[in-house]
């Protein structure tokens, strides 16, 4: 089973490209939604949240876990990787679980990454465009990332602010959005950028508003695609003699479920 969590409805965005490439896996979500948003929260505070919510979905049966928040994976990917890794792996193997008919010995994680290096091999003027959350922007793990573009390409960064609150309320498009979104963009447009990397998962919820205030000849990147690509390489890898479960999915919040409910409703199915 593949456990997904994200602090709101944001993850849905992987989760649905999860779901295009695996329709027969059982799915268990997370949507930290009592939380939210994790942007400005502290890092002691993400890992504390990731750890127990990672250990609620390994309760459930999930042997994979995605972390699909850029702001989580980038505060507490390594944290959790430690706690739970392969017991092979001099240095690691603190938690070793015996999972669901003892086929698997440890977990996975996978979490997001800023399409930094894809974006480096589109953009034309030189300048690529990070809109993220302030927690992944001051990250060390997102600027190391950052670092593949050194000497390279310019990178110009800004906070999508708004934008967590606008996908949380159900607004995606009309003229709010458009404002809300325009706000963060337009100083990476002026600074000549003509490709986007959505940092946040929740911003691919904002695509057509995002396209339609970037203009044509903007490429606007959306990496839940190559994530779910590569959940389903590590599922092939590890899963050889497991059977083809139903395809269930279950949805859980900390919070309300039943924005969450709708909005994947109208989302991934
Ligand atoms: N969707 C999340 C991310 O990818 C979290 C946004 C938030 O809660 O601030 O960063």
């Amino acid at each position: 089973m593949i456990g997904i969590f994200d602090s709101g409805v944001g993850g849905l965005s992987v989760l649905r490209e999860i779901r295009k490439l695996l329709p027969g896996e059982d799915c268990v979500y997370y949507a930290d939604n009592a939380n939210c948003p994790y942007g400005e929260k502290s890092r002691e505070f993400i890992i504390g949240r990731a750890r127990e919510i990672s250990e609620m979905l390994i309760g459930k049966g999930a042997d994979i876990v995605v972390v699909a928040c850029n702001t989580a994976t980038a505060a507490a990917i390594s944290a959790l990787r430690e706690e739970y890794s392969d017991p092979g792996k001099p240095g690691t193997g603190r938690k070793v679980l015996a999972l669901s008919g003892g086929k698997r010995d440890h977990i996975k994680f996978i979490g997001m990454e800023p399409a930094i290096k894809p974006a480096i091999m589109m953009t034309v003027t030189g300048v690529v465009g990070v809109l993220a959350t302030a927690g992944t922007l001051k990250a060390e793990k997102y600027r190391h990332t950052r670092e593949l573009a050194d000497g390279k390409v310019t990178v110009a960064e800004h906070v999508g602010q708004g934008f967590v609150e606008l996908v949380e309320s159900g607004i995606t498009s009309g003229p709010d959005a458009e404002d809300t979104v325009r706000a963060s963009l337009k100083p990476l447009l002026d600074e000549g950028a003509d490709t986007i990397v959505l940092g946040c998962t929740h911003y691919p919820f904002l695509m057509d508003t995002i396209r339609k205030v970037a203009g044509p000849d903007v490429t606007v990147i959306d990496p839940a695609p190559a994530v779910a690509r590569h959940v389903a390489e590590v599922l092939s890898e590890e899963r050889k003699d497991v059977p083809l479960s139903s395809g269930k999915l279950t949805l859980l919040a900390s919070g309300s479920d039943t924005f969450l409910k709708r909005f994947a409703e109208n989302m991934i199915r």
